[in-house]
């Protein structure tokens, strides 16, 4: 049985954080360059699914372990034509073969896993030897001001946030997990608070 935190309220807080103008154009950035067979982990609210290229993507299978996340994110609009599976997961382990997808998407999924190195390791294994990584996450600021209220603010944070962190790096772990990036852009988002608003957005490779 969910709590009512879990089934009403953490969906409802990340509707709002997660679907913020300023997100929802980093996820018009990486999402339309997803081809093949797309593992999404941490699908959430599906918030990336409307972005997928129907042309481009053979089927879509999201892992979430969050129940009443993984309902939501099942009626998410998107092109009537992609394939949607929802799966019951952890990305730490994931429930499928080896060099099995052609992209995974990580979106704002590193700051809540438990373990994001695992996770990326996790990634690379599913992953094809020519497939691809991309990723969009928020984490430490390199502004030491920033990251010194990241850090102030991250232990009631994680207890509102569904274990959201504010000061994970994240090209560092994605690195960490065995796969060699091949392009990162980083910036502050604008229009939201500077402790959650340093993204690291790009693709990795197998190593
Ligand atoms: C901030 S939300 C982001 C959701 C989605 N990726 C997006 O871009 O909107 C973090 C997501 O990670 C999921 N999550 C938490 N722990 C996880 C884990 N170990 N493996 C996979 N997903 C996890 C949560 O249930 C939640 O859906």
């Amino acid at each position: 049985m969910q709590s009512p935190y879990a089934r009403w309220v953490l969906p409802w807080l990340l509707g709002c954080s997660c679907s913020a103008p300023a997100v929802m154009a980093q996820r018009a950035k990486v999402a339309p360059r997803a081809t093949g067979r797309v593992l999404e982990l941490g699908v959430g609210l599906g918030l990336n699914l409307r972005f997928y290229d129907p042309d481009r993507v053979s089927e879509i299978v999201g892992v979430d372990p969050a129940p009443a996340l993984r309902d939501l994110a099942q009626a998410a609009p998107r092109d009537p034509r992609l394939t949607l599976r929802v799966v019951d997961a952890e990305a730490e382990a994931l429930p499928f073969e080896d060099a099995s997808f052609d992209t995974v998407v990580c979106t704002f999924t590193l700051c809540s896993v438990r373990d994001p190195s695992a996770a990326v390791a996790e990634a690379a294994r599913v992953l094809k030897h020519d497939g691809r990584l991309l990723f969009c996450e928020h984490g430490l600021a390199p502004d030491a001001e920033v990251a010194r209220w990241q850090r102030r603010i991250e232990p009631v944070w994680k207890r509102l946030a569904g274990g959201c962190h504010l000061t994970r790096p994240v090209t560092a772990a994605i690195s960490a997990g065995g796969m060699r990036i091949e392009t990162a852009d980083k910036g502050y988002l604008p229009h939201m608070p500077r402790i959650g608003a340093w993204i690291e957005q790009g693709s990795a490779r197998r190593a």
